[in-house]
């Protein structure tokens, strides 16, 4: 019985510091021996792979743990659906989810690829919309959000920047469609939603063509 109020004391302090008890420490070594299986599509640098028409590979290298972490989970139970992910993400438990998390955030941001070509206007309108928006259209800048250089901040909002030109237009859609809903807060859904082809083929481009990572 005396056991009871420690045990209520630690719960209250892990919610106390914000941790959950799910949450695991990752080891990058471990993941990198964890991640062989995901090279085929993420490659060995985590690089990824745009593919014009087909199903682009997103690039992991470089983007924040926390965030990989909560994507594979969403995968793995549901929440987010992909044909090709969920078998992969299912295969891991929730110690070689925070593993392969580490590592692939552990690598050196990888540049994108533009994929399909795009005119200077296309390319000066992705632009606008990337750091300053269009309050004409009430979109707001993705830079609002994804930091000022679109390198990503923190933990909710991932680096686009030097992101492949085919995975942004794709998670653009899907939010518009309503296929990718993982995100409790719909933050993406309200911007794709008022979001024309153009304009997501446009931003998707001029966002590959940046450099994904501060240096
Ligand atoms: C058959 C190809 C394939 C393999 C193998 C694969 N993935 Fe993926 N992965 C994808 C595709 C395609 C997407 C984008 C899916 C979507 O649109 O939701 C993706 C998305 C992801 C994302 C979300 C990225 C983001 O920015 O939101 C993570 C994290 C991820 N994969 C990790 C892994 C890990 C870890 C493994 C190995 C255990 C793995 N993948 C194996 C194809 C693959
Ligand atoms: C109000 C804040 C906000 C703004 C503005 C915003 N985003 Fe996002 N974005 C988010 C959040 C939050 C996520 C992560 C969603 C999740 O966890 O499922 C995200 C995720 C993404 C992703 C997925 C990246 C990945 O690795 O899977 C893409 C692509 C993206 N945003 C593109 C854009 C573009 C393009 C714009 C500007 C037109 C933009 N965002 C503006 C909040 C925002």
């Amino acid at each position: 019985m005396r056991k009871i109020p420690i045990i209520l004391l630690t719960l209250g302090l892990a919610a106390y510091s914000g941790l959950t008890l799910a949450e695991v420490a990752g080891d990058s070594e471990r993941g990198a021996a964890a991640a062989v299986t995901c090279n085929a599509c993420h490659q060995a640098d985590g690089s990824g792979k745009n593919i014009p028409g087909g199903e682009s590979w997103p690039r992991l290298a470089g983007l924040n743990a926390a965030y990989i972490a909560k994507q594979l989970q969403d995968y793995k139970s549901g929440t987010r659906t992909n044909a090709s992910m969920m078998p992969f993400a299912s295969m891991l438990d929730e110690q070689q989810i925070a593993d392969v998390a580490a590592y692939y955030a552990g690598l050196p941001a990888t540049p994108g690829s533009g994929g399909e070509s795009a005119d200077q206007s296309m390319l000066d309108r992705g632009k606008q919309l990337a750091r300053r928006g269009d309050w004409s259209e009430y979109i707001v800048s993705c830079a609002s959000c994804h930091g000022p250089d679109n390198r990503g901040a923190g933990a909710v909002f991932p680096g686009i920047a030097g992101q492949h030109a085919g995975y942004i237009k794709a998670q653009l859609q899907a939010w518009q469609e309503g296929t990718r809903n993982n995100d409790p807060q719909d933050l993406m859904g309200s911007i794709a939603r008022r979001m024309s082809d153009e304009d997501m083929h446009a931003v998707a481009v001029w966002l590959a063509n940046q450099n994904s990572a501060a240096n």
